[in-house]
């Protein structure tokens, strides 16, 4: 992997974005990477939840976005450093932000905030929103970004997103990074081999894991993943990060959405799960 690497974790709603967004920086950081992380949900601002101790007083990515000029120093004065990971900082939005508190910013303020943290960090991992069309920052990591993570769950719900939202990264912008499709928080009792097949060029599985459920729900994201349990989730981390340092491997295509196969699988998928709830109301 070159060094100053800008990878974009997207993904439908729910799909695990942040969660995953946080423990590939601490394993980027377990091998002495400096990691900067752009959390950009604005809709539910996720710095506060992730270093609740740090965020109480911290400066908001969307104050930053709105200053008339962006230097080096700004983007250092706005990052929270991390008491826990010293190697890993968080931009993000603050607690009781709303998409009114700031003003609007364009495309040229992300290249210029995205172009500065490369040159921060070793590793700069954006938490993208799923709702592209609303937020301009999700837009342009995607289309600079080195990498990106694409995140499915294996729910109708994502089925759904990606049927929606896939046709709009489909541009010839879009394909700078490589992509790399992660089946995630996938549950024993799910279909990961049927929703991976829908899907299509799934790579790697990350496993559902209750203690990290857990560390979510208790805002303790940054401790570490430890236990039985986690021993295949950090072997399916391990397998995201050595995808990057292979050759840059070429643009993974993403299927257009509104091919006949996707569809024809997607319809199979809900024709298979329909009947079943159907006869759960009998
Ligand atoms: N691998 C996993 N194991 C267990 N729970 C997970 C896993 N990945 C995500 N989750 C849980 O799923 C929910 C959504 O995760 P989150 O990272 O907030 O998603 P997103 O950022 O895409 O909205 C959280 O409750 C989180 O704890
Ligand atoms: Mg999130």
């Amino acid at each position: 992997m070159s060094e100053k690497t800008l990878i974009a974790v997207w993904g439908s709603p729910n799909s695990g974005k942040t969660t995953t967004t946080i423990k590939l920086a601490q394993a980027f950081a377990a091998q002495k990477q400096n990691v900067l992380v752009i959390c950009c949900d604005s809709l539910c601002p996720s710095v506060s939840t992730i270093a609740p101790q740090g965020a109480a007083g911290h400066s908001s990515l969307g104050e930053l976005l709105s200053l008339p000029t962006l230097s080096q120093e700004d983007l250092l004065r706005y990052a929270l450093p991390l008491d826990v990971s010293p190697r890993i900082a968080l931009l993000g939005y603050k607690k009781g932000d709303t998409t009114f508190t700031y003003a609007a910013y364009n495309r040229d303020r992300v290249v210029d905030l995205l172009t500065l943290a490369r040159h921060l960090a070793d590793v700069v991992l954006v938490d993208c929103a799923s709702f592209l069309s609303a937020d301009p920052l999700s837009t342009v990591a995607l289309e600079l970004a080195d990498h990106v993570f694409r995140l499915h769950s294996c729910d109708l719900k994502s089925l759904m997103f990606y049927a929606s939202y896939l046709p709009l990264v489909s541009d010839a912008r879009f394909r700078r990074a490589s992509v790399l499709p992660v089946l995630s928080n996938v549950k024993l009792e799910q279909d990961s081999r049927e929703y991976s097949q829908v899907f299509g060029g799934i790579q790697v599985t990350l496993p559902h894991v209750p203690q990290l459920e857990q560390q979510a729900a208790a805002a303790r994201l940054l401790d570490d993943c430890t236990g039985k349990d986690a021993v295949a989730y950090q072997k399916a981390l391990q397998q995201l990060l050595s995808q990057l340092q292979s050759p840059k491997p070429k643009a993974t295509p993403i299927p257009p959405a509104t091919s006949s196969t996707s569809f024809r699988n997607i319809a199979s998928l809900l024709q298979r799960v329909w009947p079943k709830r159907r006869g759960g109301k009998k």
